[in-house]
Parts: C-alpha cells; structure tokens; sequence
C-alpha cells in the first residue's frame, strides 16, 4: 500500500524532471542554432561592418540596405558567376545556397 503510493510520487517526479530536462534542452539547441546563424552572418563584418551596417562613405556597399529578398539574389547572382566582382564571386562560392539564405535573412532590412 504505502509502495504504490511512493510509486506515485516517484513517476511524477521523474516526469515533472523530465519535462524540465527536455525543455532545458530545446532551449539549448535553440540557442545553438541561433548562434550559427549569426557565426555565419558575423563572417562578413570584416568589410560589410556588424550586422552589416558598414559606414556610409567608406567604399564598401551597405548591405543592411537590401532587402534579405533582395540580398539572396545578389549572393547567388555572384555565386553562379553572373554578377562580376572582385572578392564576392569567390566568397559567395564558399557558402551553400542554405547558408546564403540564413546570411541574407539575419542581415537583410527587417
Ligand atoms: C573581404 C571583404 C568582403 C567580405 C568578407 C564580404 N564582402 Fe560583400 N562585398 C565586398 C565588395 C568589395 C563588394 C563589391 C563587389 C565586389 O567587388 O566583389 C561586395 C558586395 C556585396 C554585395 C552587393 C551589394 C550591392 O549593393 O550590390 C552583397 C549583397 C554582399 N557583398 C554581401 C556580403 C555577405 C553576405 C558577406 C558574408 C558572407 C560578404 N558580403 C562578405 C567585400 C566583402
């Protein structure tokens, strides 16, 4: 009688713990997966500035301008070769068409 009861507890226990890990979890891998979006969108702020907002004269074209619409199609234009220039074609081709699309939505004009 009094094991059953325990035995009640127990289970609750164990699933209110649960419920905590796998929630503790999720948020975990959300933030992992938030900071991949940014580690990639951070690989362009050596010249575009953070979050590309780059500085208005200083010769690099800002790209927190365009659209994220608009962005994709300008990285994929220089990744397939049918947009010239001197560093994007190159750079645009190191990136899958996935991770052009996570880049032109974390850095496109909200
Ligand atoms: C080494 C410097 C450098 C890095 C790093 C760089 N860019 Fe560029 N970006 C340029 C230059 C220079 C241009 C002008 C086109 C050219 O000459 O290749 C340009 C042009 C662009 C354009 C076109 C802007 C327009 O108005 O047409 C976009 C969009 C762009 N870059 C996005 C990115 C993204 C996204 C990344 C990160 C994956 C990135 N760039 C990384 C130098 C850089």
């Amino acid at each position: 009688m009094y094991a059953r009861k325990y035995m009640k507890y127990a289970s609750l226990f164990i699933w209110v713990t649960l419920t905590g890990v796998c929630a503790a979890a999720d948020a975990q891998s959300q933030d992992a997966v938030l900071l991949y979006q940014r580690s990639l969108a951070a690989t362009c702020a050596n010249c575009h500035g953070t979050e590309g907002k780059g500085i208005e004269g200083g010769g690099m074209p800002l790209i927190n301008l365009l659209t994220p619409k608009e962005m994709l199609t300008r990285l994929m234009a220089y990744k397939s070769g049918v947009q010239p220039g001197t560093i994007m074609p190159q750079l645009a081709k190191g990136y899958t068409d996935e991770q052009l699309q996570i880049i032109a939505t974390v850095l496109g004009k909200k």
